[in-house]
């Protein structure tokens, strides 16, 4: 597993997640686009005292997807049931949770791309005419039975839009994308984590962490409880940015949130294969990784803040990373 302090992927030691995760819509930060949108949906729901439409928020991991989805439901004022793609296995997993909706709750469905596909279609009817249609029984004495449910909202979660079926994402009425935060925003972020988890920052110490986090909110909240641990023990307990930098400098996060994986793949394209372009497959096999780890783990972030470019022959490392890296580019040409 992935087990880098800034992989934007749920860690063990994130379980304080649960007690820092805003429960407002004016306690989220950021994603004002999306925010605005589920406020008026919300709101007309409500007026209309009907369900509000099925909702699928997608995007990297860390971003809030399951916060945001809490949120909808205690908007509402609604029960929240939840449950996980991977959990489902058979058509009953599905039939008991929902059976267990009452008028209006809001059912959470995370990593909902991995329900399996013969299940899915049990969703649709659910979440189009509100009806369960089950098969009972066994091969011969099986019959089709179909069981009316109240009105309720389903909330999907995935990281993945790419890989749910069309027929699933019609039927939802709201799709919203969690993009990266700002480092304004990130700064917001973790500002009301110090407040809540009650451990004074400094402004600067605060930014300086939000630059560093990869644009991700779950890591900015991990990187702020480690450092914290350095403001106590090595100092007075109030995070300031001189204890910042050194903390972040021994937890080996850089100025711009890269750490060794990163120079790792970055220095193996410009040792092995003159800075690109290499094919991700090569590139895969020299590093001793998958290719889905890269695409998806590895190269996202280095990827999204220009430091690698991917073109139609390969990866390339950009002019910004031998930079950042203080490496020259041999042979070049200019
Ligand atoms: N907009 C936000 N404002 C404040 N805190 C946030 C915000 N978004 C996320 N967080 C914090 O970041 C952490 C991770 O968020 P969350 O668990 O909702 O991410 P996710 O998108 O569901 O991730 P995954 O894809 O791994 O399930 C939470 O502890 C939450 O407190
Ligand atoms: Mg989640």
């Amino acid at each position: 597993m992935d087990e880098r302090i800034v992989t934007n992927h749920e860690l063990a030691e994130d379980t304080f997640e649960g007690t820092i995760r805003p429960d407002s819509i004016d306690e989220y930060i950021g994603q004002s686009e999306v925010k605005d949108n589920l406020n008026v949906f919300i709101k007309a729901a409500k007026m209309r005292d009907e369900a509000l439409d099925h909702v699928l928020l997608y995007g990297p991991p860390g971003l809030g997807k399951t916060t945001m989805a809490y949120i909808i439901a205690n908007e509402l004022g609604s029960n929240i049931k939840t449950t996980s793609g991977p959990a489902i296995e058979k058509s009953g997993d599905l039939a008991a949770v929902l059976s267990t909706l009452e008028p209006g709750d809001v059912l959470f469905i995370d990593e909902i791309h991995r329900i399996p596909r013969y299940i899915e279609e049990i969703l649709y009817s659910a979440m189009e005419d509100f009806t369960l249609d089950i098969i009972v029984g066994s091969d011969s004495s099986s019959r089709n039975i179909r069981i009316d449910l109240p009105p309720f909202t389903l909330v999907g979660a995935t990281t993945r839009a790419g890989d749910l079926t069309g027929p699933l994402r019609d039927r939802f009425g709201i799709i919203s994308k969690l993009n990266y935060y700002t480092e304004e925003e990130l700064t917001q972020i973790v500002l009301r984590t110090s407040r809540v988890l009650d451990c004074s920052i400094d402004e600067a110490a605060a930014v300086e962490l939000a630059r560093r986090s990869r644009g991700t909110p779950r890591i900015a909240n991990r990187l702020f409880k480690r450092v914290r641990d350095y403001a106590l023990v090595m100092g007075n307990g109030n995070i300031d940015l001189q204890i910042t930098k050194l903390a972040l400098d021994k937890l080996k996060v850089d100025a711009f949130g890269l750490d060794e994986t990163d120079y790792n793949l970055l220095k193996s394209i410009i040792e092995k294969f003159n800075g690109g372009p290499v094919g991700i497959d090569s590139l895969a096999s020299s590093i001793g990784e998958e290719v889905t780890t890269i695409e998806d783990v590895y190269e996202p972030y280095l990827l999204q803040n220009g430091f690698l470019k991917r073109t139609s022959r390969g990866r390339i490392v950009t002019e910004k990373a031998y930079e950042h890296l203080k490496i020259n580019r041999q042979g070049n040409l200019f």
